[in-house]
C-alpha cells in the first residue's frame, strides 16, 4: 500500500463533538477540553463556531471559550463562520483559520443554513474574501458528500459542483463530509475523486461521522487515494442537529491507534489523547465512544 508518511489530525471535538449535546457545558470545561488536547500533542484544533445561538445554543459561548483558551505556538485553533455576521463577532476572537460549510445537498443547505447552496455561496463569498484580506486561511466543509438525510443518495458530481464553486470564491481548502455516516470506501473515494478536479490533493481532507461503523474505513480508503488530513473528534463525540440520527465523526482515538500501527507520525500522544477523551465522557456522564479509549482505559486496569 502507498500511503503517506505523515498524517494531520484536525480535532473537531470542541466543536462538532459538542454542538449536539443537550445538556450545558460550561465555557470552562470547553477551554480545559482544549488544553487537554493540545497537552496530546494537537496541532489542529476546531474550537467553536460562531453561529446563531438560537439554532444552536450549545455554542453561544464561542467568545467566552475562544478568550479563555491558552494560545500555544504551533497550534492553530479554528472556527465556523457562516455569514459575515459570524466572521466580524469571530475576528474578535483572532482564529487561525475560519470555516464556512455548505453542502452537496440542497435539502441539507436548507435545513443547516437556512439558504440555498447558489445562496450559501453569496454568503460565503464577502467572509472569504474578508478573512483572506486580514491573513485567515479559509476551509470549506462540503457537507453531505456521499448521503443526505432528506436526499439519499448524492452523486459525485454534485460534489464536485460544490467544490468548484467553493474554489470560485477562493476558498483554499475542503473537507469531503460523510454528515451521516452513510460513506463506505468506494463511495467516499467517488467524492474525493470528484473534489480533486478541483482542489489539490494537499487541499483536501477527510470528515467522516460513524453512524454506520464505516468511519475507519472510509480514512484507510481516503488515506490509499493519498488524504493526509482528517477531521477527527475524541471520543468519538458528536452529530448535527439538522441530521437526526447521526453519530459523532469517527473517533480520534481509533484513528491515532490505527494511524500508530500503520507506523505513521501524527505527533499525537495516544494516551494523553485517551485521558482528554475520558474527562470529557466523565463530564457529560458516559463512557469514550471510541473502541480504542476502552481498550487502553480497560488495560489500565489489568
Ligand atoms: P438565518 O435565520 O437565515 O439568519 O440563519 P438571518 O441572517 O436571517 O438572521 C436571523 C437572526 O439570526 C438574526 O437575529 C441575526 O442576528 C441572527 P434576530 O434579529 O432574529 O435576533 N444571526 C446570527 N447570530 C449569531 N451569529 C451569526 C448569525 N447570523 C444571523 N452568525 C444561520 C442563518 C446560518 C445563522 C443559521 O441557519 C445558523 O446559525 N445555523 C446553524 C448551522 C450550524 O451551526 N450547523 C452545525 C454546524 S455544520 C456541521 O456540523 C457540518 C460539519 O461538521 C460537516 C459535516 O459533518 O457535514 C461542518
Ligand atoms: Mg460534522
Amino acid at each position: 500500500m502507498n500511503l503517506p508518511s505523515r498524517v494531520k489530525l484536525v480535532e473537531v471535538g470542541p466543536r462538532d463533538g459538542l454542538q449536539n449535546e443537550k445538556q450545558a457545558v460550561p465555557a470552562s470545561v470547553k477551554i480545559e477540553l482544549v488544553q487537554r488536547l493540545q497537552q496530546a500533542g494537537l496541532k489542529e484544533i476546531e474550537v467553536t463556531s460562531f453561529v446563531s445561538p438560537k439554532w444552536v445554543p450549545q455554542m453561544a459561548d464561542n467568545a467566552e471559550v475562544m478568550a479563555g483558551i491558552e494560545r500555544w505556538p504551533g497550534v492553530r485553533y479554528s472556527v465556523l463562520t457562516p455569514n459575515l455576521q459570524g466572521f466580524e463577532a469571530a475576528l474578535k476572537s483572532r482564529p487561525d483559520e475560519i470555516v464556512v460549510f455548505g453542502a452537496a445537498s440542497e435539502a441539507f443547505s436548507q435545513k443547516n443554513i437556512n439558504c440555498s447552496i447558489a445562496q450559501s455561496i453569496e454568503r460565503f463569498a464577502p467572509v472569504v474574501l474578508a478573512a483572506r484580506a486580514a491573513g485567515i486561511f479559509v476551509r470549506g466543509a462540503m457537507s453531505c458528500t456521499v448521503g443526505c438525510p432528506y436526499e439519499g443518495d448524492i452523486a459525485p458530481e454534485r460534489v464536485g459542483y460544490l467544490a468548484a464553486l467553493m474554489k470560485g470564491i477562493g476558498v483554499q481548502h475542503v473537507g469531503v463530509a460523510d454528515t451521516i455516516g452513510v460513506g463506505t470506501p468506494l463511495k467516499v473515494q467517488r467524492a474525493i475523486e470528484a473534489t480533486l478536479l478541483h482542489f489539490g490533493i494537499d487541499e483536501i481532507s477527510g470528515h467522516f461521522h460513524d453512524t454506520y461503523g464505516q468511519a475507519l474505513a472510509n480514512t484507510l480508503a481516503a488515506l490509499q487515494i493519498g488524504v493526509w488530513q482528517f477531521d477527527t473528534s475524541v471520543a468519538g463525540l458528536g452529530g448535527c442537529p439538522y441530521a437526526k440520527g447521526a453519530t459523532g465523526n469517527v473517533a480520534s482515538e481509533d484513528v491515532v491507534f490505527m494511524l500508530d500501527g500503520l507506523g505513521i507520525a501524527t505527533g499525537i500522544d495516544l494516551g494523553k489523547l485517551v485521558d482528554a477523551g475520558k474527562f470529557i465522557s466523565d463530564f457529560l456522564g458516559r463512557k469514550p465512544n471510541s473502541r480504542a479509549a476502552t481498550a487502553v482505559l480497560n488495560k489500565r486496569l489489568d
